[in-house]
């Protein structure tokens, strides 16, 4: 079997990670070829090349490199320099994942293909990992690219019974649907006893934070109120609809800067939404680490975006997270720590219903009330089935047991 698999944003390296590691697992007893081609959607070191060197993935076989551009550049650009490796390569299988752009224009294209002169369906079979995941929401560009890619596959690998429940109601054959788990918690279990012996919590000045409550005052305070231990709080935010929008964006900060007077909180922060600050003049609501401790009180930190080590290792110890990321509402929920989704929906309810997550909408004041009730009464979740590392290994072998049957 020879096996296209392709990555282009951040969230998508840690899931393509599970399955190179599947592939090679399984490399003694099967013939697998894979092949990885990077899209180039992300290109900046700290979102593409530091994820490569954490995760030990191998260097992309081949990289696209489109780079920055609207919707229809980015997506236009991969599907015209994707065609061609796909019909240079002619794999058996193309796996896509996840639901950033990348992933709906290789599907496209994929759907479309044919070999020329070929056997076997003339095309390769198109298999999507986390499908059927709906927010119900066609103003994120992330739900138009999850319809398009599974109404155009052939295996829909997904991570929750719940998105089984929505292929089905879009007309996708129950046949083509297995439930495998979750590929990104594959690679959270993998390397999360290495993340720990991270130095990012002595780096940021967060060490003394976690564990016994003895952070400066305003933690202790925190501390005799909350059930738990004090530490800090870590923020992630890069959704256009909260951080293009200069109201949302405000209201935002305003909950942060709340929760900042009782809690450390910090904020590594992606590109776009840096971009962002400077354009609204938001710069007075973060702190540096050179600034005085009074400079520093009810501000946030923001820090570069984190590799994977380091973010993992500094998600593991937070004493509370608030995000408005997809993955992190899943990784909080593995990781047992309270989460705080600033976002009006969820395309993942299974980390609400099973695991530590809280929906709170993008209001100050939810933001603020969602975060205190969180620190108070920490949420005990349970692992949603087959979160348990093994989603990857489901994967290669569904996959070459369909890639046999097909000739
Ligand atoms: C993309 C995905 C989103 C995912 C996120 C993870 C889509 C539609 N969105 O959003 O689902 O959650 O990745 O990070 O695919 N930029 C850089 N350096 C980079 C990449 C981007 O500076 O390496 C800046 C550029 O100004 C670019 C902007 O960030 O225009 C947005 O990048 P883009 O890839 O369009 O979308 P993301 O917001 O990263």
């Amino acid at each position: 079997m020879k096996l296209l698999c392709v990555v282009g944003a951040r969230p998508n390296f840690m899931k393509a990670a599970s399955i190179v590691d599947a592939v090679e697992r399984r490399r003694a007893t099967n013939a697998i070829e894979i092949r990885l081609v990077h899209t180039g959607q992300h290109y900046d070191e700290r979102m593409s090349r530091a994820f490569f060197d954490d995760l030990e993935l191998p260097k992309p076989d081949v990289d696209l490199g489109v780079g920055s551009g609207s919707h229809a550049e980015q997506t236009g650009e991969i599907m015209k320099r994707f065609e061609p490796v796909l019909q240079q390569e002619r794999p058996d299988v193309v796996l896509v994942v996840g639901d950033v752009n990348s992933t709906a224009a290789c599907a496209l294209v994929t759907a479309k293909a044919s070999y020329a002169g070929g056997t076997g369906g003339g095309r390769p079979l198109l298999a999507h990992v986390e499908a059927g995941l709906r927010s119900f929401d066609r103003a994120m560009p992330e739900e138009i690219n999850r319809v398009v890619t599974d109404a155009l596959s052939d295996l829909l690998f997904v991570t929750e019974e719940r998105a089984r429940a929505n292929l089905l109601r879009e007309g996708i054959r129950e046949d083509s649907i297995c439930l495998v788990g979750n590929t990104m918690v594959d690679t959270l279990l993998r390397h999360l006893e290495q993340a720990r012996g991270s130095s990012i919590l002595r780096t940021l000045g967060l060490d003394g934070w976690g564990g016994d409550g003895a952070g400066p005052a305003p933690a202790r305070e925190l501390h005799s109120r909350s059930a738990g231990r004090a530490g800090y709080a870590v923020v992630t935010l890069h959704r256009p609809s909260n951080v293009d929008d200069r109201d949302t964006f405000r209201r935002v900060l305003d909950a942060l800067r709340v929760v900042a007077r009782d809690l450390p909180v910090v904020f590594p922060m992606h590109p776009r939404t840096m971009a962002r600050v400077r354009a609204f003049g938001f710069e007075n609501d973060f702190w540096r680490p050179q600034d005085t401790a009074q400079a520093r009180a009810g501000r946030v930190m923001a820090v570069d975006p984190l590799g994977y080590l380091e973010f993992l290792c500094l998600l593991s110890h937070a004493r509370l997270v608030l995000t408005d990321s997809g993955g992190i509402q899943e990784e909080t929920t593995v990781l047992g720590v309270p989460c705080v989704t600033i976002r009006e929906n969820t395309e993942r309810p299974v980390t609400i219903t099973e695991g530590t997550n809280l929906l709170v909408g993008t209001r100050t004041e939810s933001i603020v009330a969602g975060a205190l009730r969180q620190l108070r009464e920490p949420p005990t979740g349970r692992i949603p089935t087959r979160w348990d590392g093994k989603a990857g290994e489901r994967i290669v072998d569904l996959l070459t047991e369909r890639v046999g049957r097909r000739g």
